[in-house]
């Protein structure tokens, strides 16, 4: 955990601007050769794909429910960041043994960890700094504060607790948001630069800009910000993503979980046009998770309506310029953004793939109306500003349509249905997309390209909620069939599902597309394991039903349940991690399998999480030979006073969530 103080190489911010990771030149294919051109840096995209590819060659390890981060033999893992490690030198590191006395609710407690690591860490991207890829910036999602890790006697309620503590939400607001820090590989090693140009945490509270077709709009307008151009802070930052131009995309998730007392809102006015909108996301109707509202009034819906409004968005942030404010992306969607993925099109235009993660919600695609400009960064600033947003249904018949989320489509997205412009469209995402008749899907988290064939993977975590037979429901403020469709053809699904998408002509900016379903999870051992596609017909298989691609031999499977980020490797293998349900209550992890070829399918488990944790990230350095993971909220269901783990720190010391780099003992590219 040594921190070092680093300089900055005098031109990284030319090589990060003509850098293209080796997994970003095969997305962009053999169309964008001009970047390459001008740097000796860069691989070209014919070297890249010419590079000889070692297979899978791991043994993999067998699901376990040690409170232990378990890999492989011969592989083994640093610590790069935990909860609470001080990014500047004039600040101190958290020491979690006086978590029981209550140093969270100190008076230096917010200060310090707005300059610390944050809480619960989600998504990472590495941007690289220099040519080998050793040194590069971390962008760290900080989703959530888990209320009982980190506040001793955290009362019966969390609300009792805040009005006991109103200053707890200073330091709940400061431990989330983003954590950018710069790294750097010394001795095989991964370090932390403390002290770094570029080290910034994003809170709660840090101004944000508001960009694309919302900025300014009615709806986005509060007392704090008449114009509705500028927000304080990002929230709930689940996964994300990276342009080609090397900015960071944060995706705003689980917003519903900050704002209070709706039933009041709708005692003092009927405004069905915001009431519903909330409503549509289920705000808090009386007390929020996080009672934040009792101490901020900018999170109390009947003092300020808009401001959910304002939140929900992606936000792009330039790791290289801690000056630049961040922008909210409102051409991208309002909604429970999981992440968002951007590939380049043939044409040239920016794809960018997103999941709506709530139970029966929609994926979504979003094409630029410009093209990436490889040359000129600054180009590409606001190209995120302009374009189309689609959301996906998906047909019995193995084909799908795309729908743009365009102001009166098919005389539908207008006034009379709630919609005033494009801008009331965007921030109403989900209703605009149920009424043109997106297909409700089990909670979709990641949605990635596969870089070697273009192929779109869609993890869907699970639905309790999806019932066997078609059945009228009112969830989330719709009524919808809650039944198995085609592509949710399990009910219910407590293991998740992976669906395969090939968009038509393989353009990523294509209408039309054709999928099947890539995974059905659970257990094959103790399970019925089906070969056949045919087999899996909506209301016909249960929980124990389970597909792997195809793939047909029993032993050589590991049991998975609730995937949730997916990543891939340079040879197109797809990488899966967990949050939630395991079978045999094991604890969570992640897998990988290949795509293509007679392994197709084989999924097999390559790490087991500590007790408690979810497994988040998925990112690769460079060269693949380090694979960074977050282990988010290890302990969760025990307390301070009663911790159930004890990860990393070892026996006796609080849990911490932590960023991991797994790394093969001797060297050598993750998996093979
Ligand atoms: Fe924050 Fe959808 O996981
Ligand atoms: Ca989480
Ligand atoms: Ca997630
Ligand atoms: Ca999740």
């Amino acid at each position: 955990m040594k921190k070092n103080s680093g300089t900055i190489p005098p031109a990284f911010a030319t090589l990060l601007q003509q850098r293209l990771t080796r997994r970003r030149l095969l997305e962009a294919g053999v169309a964008m050769t001009p970047l390459a051109l001008n740097s000796s840096l860069l691989l070209s995209p014919s070297n890249a794909s010419a590079k000889p590819v070692a297979t899978l060659g791991f043994r993999p390890i067998a699901a376990s429910a040690a409170d232990a981060v378990v890999l492989p033999d011969n592989y083994d893992y640093d610590i790069v960041a935990r909860w609470g490690d001080s990014m500047f030198a004039a600040t101190p590191d958290l020491d979690t043994s006086k978590l029981a006395s209550g140093v969270l609710i100190g008076k230096d407690a917010a200060a310090n960890q707005a300059r610390q690591f944050g809480f619960n860490c989600d998504a990472i991207h590495f941007f690289p700094l220099d040519r080998n890829g050793h040194r590069g910036i971390l962008c760290v999602n900080n989703e959530y504060v888990t209320h009982e890790l980190v506040h001793a006697s955290a009362g019966s309620t969390v609300l009792e607790f805040v009005a006991m503590h109103p200053q707890s939400v200073a330091f709940a607001k400061a431990a989330q948001g983003v954590s950018v820090i710069e790294i750097v590989r010394e001795q095989g090693t991964w370090k932390t630069v403390k002290n770094s140009r570029l080290n910034r945490r994003i809170t709660a509270d840090t101004p944000i800009d508001v960009g694309g077709p919302a900025r300014g709009a009615a709806l986005m307008k509060t007392r704090a910000d008449p114009t509705g151009t500028r927000v304080l802070g990002t929230l709930a930052n689940c996964a994300g993503g990276e342009t080609p131009w090397g900015t960071y995309l944060t995706a705003e998730e689980n917003i519903q979980d900050y704002f209070g007392n709706l039933e009041r809102l709708r005692r003092q006015q009927d405004s069905a046009r915001v009431i519903d909108a909330h409503s549509r996301f289920r705000m808090g109707r009386r007390t929020s998770l996080y009672a934040w509202e009792t101490v901020d009034p900018r999170f109390d819906l009947s003092q300020e309506p808009n401001e959910p409004f304002r939140f929900g968005w992606i936000v792009e942030i330039d790791p290289t310029d801690p000056q630049r404010a961040p922008i909210k992306r409102t051409a991208l969607g309002r909604f429970a953004h999981e992440g968002a993925s951007p590939v380049i099109a043939k044409n040239g235009r920016l794809a960018v793939y997103m999941g709506d993660d709530d139970k029966f919600e929609f994926i979504y695609k979003f094409v630029s109306s410009a093209v990436y400009d490889a040359k000129h960064r600054a180009a590409n600033r606001d190209l995120l500003d302009s374009g189309t947003l689609y959301a996906a249904r998906f047909d019995a018949n193995g084909k799908g349509e795309w729908l743009p989320l365009v102001y009166d489509e098919r005389g539908l997205l207008n006034a009379t249905a709630g919609f005033n412009d494009q801008a009331e469209v965007l921030i109403k995402a989900r209703a605009a997309a149920h009424l043109l008749g997106a297909t409700p899907m089990d909670r979709p988290e990641d949605v990635e390209a596969n870089p070697v064939t273009g192929r779109i993977y869609i993890a869907c975590t699970r639905n309790e909620n999806r019932t066997a037979e078609p059945a009228k429901s009112n969830y989330a403020g719709r009524v919808l069939d809650t039944g198995p469709d085609a592509a949710n053809p399990r009910g219910a699904n407590p293991w998740g599902h992976i669906i395969e998408v090939r968009e038509t002509d393989d353009d990523h900016t294509a209408l039309s597309f054709s999928w099947e379903v890539f995974l059905l999870a659970g257990d094959p051992a103790g399970g019925r394991l089906v070969t056949d596609l045919s087999d899996i017909q909506p209301g016909k298989i249960d929980s124990a039903t389970v597909y792997y691609g195809g793939y047909a031999r029993v032993s050589e499977l590991s049991p998975i349940g609730s995937p949730d980020n997916i990543g891939f490797d340079a040879a197109g293998n797809l990488w899966i991690v967990s949050d939630g349900a395991q079978p045999h209550n094991n604890n969570n992890g992640c897998w990988v399998c290949p795509t293509s070829g007679p392994d197709r399918g084989k999924l097999q488990q390559f790490l087991s999480a500590p007790v408690g944790a979810e497994v988040c990230g998925c990112q690769f350095s460079p060269d693949g030979e380090t694979l960074f993971i977050s282990i988010q909220h290890p302990g969760e269901g025990g307390s301070v006073e009663s911790p159930k783990s004890h990860w990393p720190d070892g026996p006796g010391k609080q849990p911490r969530p932590s960023v991991i780099a797994i790394k093969k003992k001797g060297g050598g590219v993750i998996g093979t």
